[in-house]
């Protein structure tokens, strides 16, 4: 594995993780993982091959296979197929979530996830990025908003694209899924140790990102 700085991005979805590591990335230069596209592309490839989602063995053997890109701007491809769109349906959402509790899916994605690390830098963003998979990150931050924001801009963010959506069923989902990533046995969601926390509900992004720039201040570019 190279050993290019990281910083990773860990927290509960919907706190603006994905958009705040992105920004970083595109300010310091650094790629970009966006973890839970992984889990979420072996859901989708798992339920088109009609394997059972319990089935860590046949998704793992199955991974390997795949050809999954991030051609850039945040899409995702599965066999030179954009899936995009596909793989953020509230059903994914779901599978996504048994899938990651999973252990030989997560070791399989391991090697996948260390592929990314590469000169100048990473950025990972995920749920265990700074406690399991980069644990020697530079910078690591965990990302928290209380589920009543969460839920509320995730109703948003439906809303403007036009999709049907009801609050307390999307709090509901929300906090099932939350459960299920915090209990699972294996890279519970939790802070990393040496993590420093944002709480992002009375936040931007914008102001998310310029902290988290402060904390890094002239400490993360062309430096190790
Ligand atoms: O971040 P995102 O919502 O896209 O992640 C989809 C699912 O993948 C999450 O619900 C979580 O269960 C899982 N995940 C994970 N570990 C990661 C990233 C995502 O378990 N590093």
């Amino acid at each position: 594995m190279s050993n290019a700085p990281v910083i990773t991005m860990d927290g509960p979805s919907a706190t603006g993780k994905g958009t705040i590591a992105s920004l970083v990335a595109k300010k310091i230069g650094y790629r970009l993982l966006d973890s839970g596209a992984l889990y979420r592309v072996l859901a989708l490839a798992a339920c088109e091959e009609g394997i059972d989602l319990e089935n860590g063995a046949a998704i793992a053997r199955m991974a390997p296979g795949l050809k999954i890109e991030f051609p850039g701007n945040g899409r995702v491809s599965l066999g030179g197929r954009d899936v995009s769109g596909e793989i953020r349906t509230g059903a994914i959402d779901e599978s996504a979530s048994r899938v990651a509790a999973l252990s030989e899916v997560r070791r399989v994605l391991l090697p996948v996830q260390h592929g990314f690390r590469s000169p100048p830098g990473l950025v990972a963003e995920g749920r265990d990025m700074g406690a399991v998979v980069f644990p020697g990150a530079k910078y690591k931050f965990f990302l928290t908003a209380s589920p009543e924001i969460r839920a509320s801009r995730r109703y948003r963010q439906l809303l403007d694209k036009g999709l049907d959506a009801r609050l307390p069923d999307l709090l509901r989902d929300l906090r099932a899924r939350d459960r299920r990533d915090e209990q699972r046995s294996i890279s519970p969601l939790r802070p990393a140790k040496r993590a420093i926390g944002i709480d992002t509900s009375q936040l931007t992004i914008a102001q998310v990102v310029d902290r988290i720039m402060q904390v890094m201040q002239g400490r993360c570019q062309g430096g190790g």
